[in-house]
Order: C-alpha cells, then structure tokens, then sequence
C-alpha cells in the first residue's frame, strides 16, 4: 500500500465519476486473469478520452495498443452512430482478450482489432486510401512513437485530434542522459511534435493510480 495522496484522491474521483461498470470491471478482470499486464488507462483517464471524442463527435477512431479492450471500450462508447473504432495489437493473446472484452460490453459491431505490428496494419490502412480518422490515440510500444507520429499524420485532415499516453514517464522525459528505450522515444516523439508545423500540441501531466506520466493532446491543423 502506498501513502501517495494522489493515489487517494484518484480513488475518490473514481468514485464521483466513473462508478462501478459492469463491462469495463469486467474487462479490467479478465485481463488480469490472463496475465496481461495491468497498464490499461485509469478509469478517470479513460473517460476523459471517452469525452475528448464525444466533443469532437468521433466517427471514426484509430487506437495503437488494444491490450484487453479497457480504453477501446471507453472510445467505442463515445462513438456517433455508425462510427467505428480500429484498434492495432501487435499480440494475439492480447487482441482476443479484447475482442472478448469488447463483445461482452455489446460493442462487436463498431470495433475492429486488427492483430500484427501496428507500423505494418499503419501501412495497410494508408495503402487501403482509408478515411481519415477523427481521433488517434497512440498507446503502444514507445520506441515507435515518432514513427506513430508519421503514419497517424498521413491518417489525419484538419481538424483531427492525436493523444499519446505515457510521454512523460515519471519525469523521466526532461533528462536528456536516460538509456530507457521507452523514455528515449517519448523524448523524440514530444520533439517532434513540438516541431511539427501541421499541429497544434501540447503535453499535460498527469498523477494518479499510474503514479506520474502523462498525455500529449495535439490538433491537426492542416
Ligand atoms: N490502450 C490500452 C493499453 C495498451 S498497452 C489501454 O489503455 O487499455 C500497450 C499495448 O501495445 C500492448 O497490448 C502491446 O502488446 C501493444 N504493442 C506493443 N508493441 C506493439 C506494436 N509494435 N504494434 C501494435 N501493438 C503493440
Ligand atoms: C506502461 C504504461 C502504459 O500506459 C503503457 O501503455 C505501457 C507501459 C508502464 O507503466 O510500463
Ligand atoms: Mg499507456
């Protein structure tokens, strides 16, 4: 048990605002009963996804890194209808405890796991001219996070808005010296979107259940 009061106070506004949820308990369950490992969104950070595409009034969203479905489930829920959400994961194992996951919160119909190394299936959409998406959300492996970056661009119009979890990494981000692969790559990605003239970004902390990292929010802007 840690003391950190962030972690109480994430409990508390769980409790305001993102109270007990059958198919979103249950996939938190079943993922962990399969050995996945728990770095799915905090409940308050999947809704705040949830409502960063309900304002925006997605139809079609892009997801990198499915895990068991927690935060896909946020994002389909917050679809217009008809709208769909296509999620890339690289693990089988990991993509049918989602797909399970999904279908058990009656979301099958608007979900579509696409299971293989997401630089790959990134390709294949654009390859395939597919419609550019409303909303990405790029929550995989953070090594490839500039690459991401490139491909979700090439998926994007104006108008489109990108988040990335995990750029911060306990603070580890601001230090130029660090060897973690991860840190290296969120360290590249946040420069680049810094720099890129297409989007207007930003990065907001967070701290909370996962203890200290963070969202960078961007909007594409031509
Ligand atoms: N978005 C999920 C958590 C994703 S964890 C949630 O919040 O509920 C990161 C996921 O990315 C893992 O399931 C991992 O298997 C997947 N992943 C890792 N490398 C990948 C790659 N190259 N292509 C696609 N998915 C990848
Ligand atoms: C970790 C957390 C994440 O949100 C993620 O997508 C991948 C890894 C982690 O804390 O290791
Ligand atoms: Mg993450």
């Amino acid at each position: 048990m840690s003391s950190e009061p962030w972690i109480a106070a994430d409990l508390y506004l769980h409790g305001l605002f993102t109270p007990e949820d059958a198919a979103l308990t249950h996939a938190t369950a079943s993922s962990a009963s399969a050995g996945l490992p728990s770095i799915a969104v905090t409940p308050s950070q999947g809704k705040w996804l949830h409502l960063q595409a309900r304002a925006i009034g997605a139809k079609r969203i892009l997801e990198l890194g499915a895990l068991g479905g927690y935060s896909t489930i946020w994002l389909a829920r917050a679809l217009r209808a008809g709208g769909v959400v296509v999620s890339l994961e690289l693990e089988p194992k990991h993509a049918e405890v989602a797909q399970r996951n999904i279908h058990h919160a009656g979301l099958s119909d608007r979900v579509q796991i696409r299971v293989g190394p997401a630089l790959e299936s990134l390709a294949g959409l654009v390859a395939e001219g597919a419609t550019p998406f409303d909303l990405i959300f790029i929550d995989a492996d953070k090594p490839s996070y500039p690459d991401y970056l490139t491909w979700a661009l090439k998926l994007s119009r104006p108008g489109t808005v990108i988040i990335a979890d995990n750029v911060v990494r306990s603070g580890k981000v601001a230090d130029d010296t660090c060897t973690d692969a991860n840190v290296q790559g969120a360290r590249r990605f946040n420069a680049m979107l810094a720099a890129e003239p297409r989007v207007g970004a930003t990065v907001l902390q967070t701290v909370g259940e996962k203890g200290h990292d963070g969202f960078a929010f961007a909007v594409v802007e031509r």
